[in-house]
């Protein structure tokens, strides 16, 4: 148990607190239900801070923007662990990692304009690299059938192998026939580009978008889910598969402590406004106002429940983190802990919205906090600087 207590009176809220033994355990439960065929790959954008906990546990980060790289460089994470993917691949930073570097081996490819670009570059800087064809799921991301078919059929560069194939259409995916569809598609275009344009098919990196449920009543069994997964993975022939995940890597091991910070009533309803908001907390797509997510309050009180809705400090009528919650009487000062918030608040929120400081970050690990995001002031990234 987090002594939230504790660390709300220590460092102060709003904060995030991620919980690394929860991590690491929920990494060995996917390890272990998806067995050793397997490699999985960290998706990075879902939360940096955790990133280098991950370093044993995980068999690739992928890295999809400078920004990524220049924190996974800083964590010292090894190089030969990273795949460099991303929709737009700057020359600048592409020139930079492959004449400093002989050990960043892994790419992706999401046009033809990147895989002439990379051509150009192992060539000039005479590095030896391996990348994965991004296969389109229809949308700005990756390559039609056929632009991968003219890639593969003229590809002549000695400095770039073509491992394989790379797919992700998109996160929160539950249904299984979508699942079976994708991996279809894949394998169909993967076999033609074996026996058709004879390219030794390695591996296939899949980015299934697990889903995570985060509000009280959804009805979702984890496990048989995944069974089902590995069923239909199972049945791709001899490559080996890679999973990509982000968000059911880091979901469960965060939480987001918020503190009550006034209490009004007016005839529409009783408010209890919060010092954080949904620009600090993200949970998928959903005006999740509606639905009640997992949550702890501390203290604890007994008393007759009533409603409240818990708005955060923005300036604006939509930032309500629960609408009607029913709960005993709060109190200024009291502390929310909403659950599941590992992934993606603290890099996809609308966090600069209303020059409020970003919220701390804390890692728990073996029954110790340590702070590695102090709070940070806002106000100087939406100040004009040439005043
Ligand atoms: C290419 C790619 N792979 C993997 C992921 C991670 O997805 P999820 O967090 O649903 O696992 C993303 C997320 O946007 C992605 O763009």
């Amino acid at each position: 148990m987090i002594p939230y207590d504790k660390i709300v009176k220590k460092y102060g809220t709003p904060s995030y607190v991620y919980d690394i033994d929860c991590l690491l355990k929920r990494v060995s439960q996917l390890r272990t239900i998806f067995g050793p065929r397997y490699d999985l790959v960290y998706a990075v954008k879902a939360n940096t801070f955790i990133a280098k906990a991950l370093e044993k546990e995980i068999d690739r980060y992928e890295i999809c923007s400078p920004g990524e790289f220049d924190i996974c460089n800083r964590l010292s994470i090894s190089h030969q662990k990273m795949v460099i993917s991303g929709v737009y691949k700057e020359e600048k930073i592409l020139s930079s990692m492959l004449s400093q570097y002989d050990d960043i081996l892994k790419y992706t490819v999401e046009s033809k304009t990147q895989y002439e670009l990379l051509d150009r570059l192992t060539k000039k800087y005479h590095r030896k690299i391996h990348v994965l064809l991004r296969l389109t799921s229809g949308n700005q991301f990756g390559m039609c059938e056929q632009d991968i078919k003219d890639l593969v059929s003229h590809h002549s560069s000695s400095w770039i192998t073509i491992d394989g194939l790379e797919y992700f259409s998109g996160t929160q995916k539950h249904s299984m026939k979508r699942i079976q569809k994708e991996i279809d598609t894949v394998l169909k275009v993967a076999e033609e580009l074996e026996t058709d344009y004879l390219l030794e098919m390695q591996e296939i990196e899949y980015g299934p978008g697990f889903p995570i449920f985060y509000f009280q009543g959804e009805k979702f069994d984890e496990e048989e889910f995944f069974t089902q997964v590995k069923e239909i993975l199972d049945s791709i022939p001899k490559y080996k598969v890679t999973l990509e995940v982000g968000r059911s890597i880091a979901a469960s091991c965060g939480s987001y402590l918020t503190k009550v910070v006034d209490i009004k009533e007016n005839q529409y309803g009783n408010y209890a406004l919060l010092d954080g908001g949904i620009h600090q907390l993200v949970y998928y797509g959903q005006t999740m106002a509606m639905k009640i997510p997992y949550y702890e309050r501390i203290p604890k009180r007994e008393s007759k429940e009533i409603s409240y809705n818990l708005c955060g400090s923005l300036c604006t009528i939509n930032d309500i983190l629960v609408k009607n919650l029913q709960t005993p009487v709060l109190e200024k000062g009291d502390v929310f802990i909403f659950k599941n918030v590992g992934a993606y608040s603290s890099t996809e929120g609308i966090s600069l919205f209303l020059s409020r400081d970003l919220p701390k970050i804390i890692l728990y690990q073996n029954g110790k906090t340590i702070l590695v995001r102090d709070a940070v002031p806002t106000s100087m990234l939406n100040f004009p600087n040439n005043q």
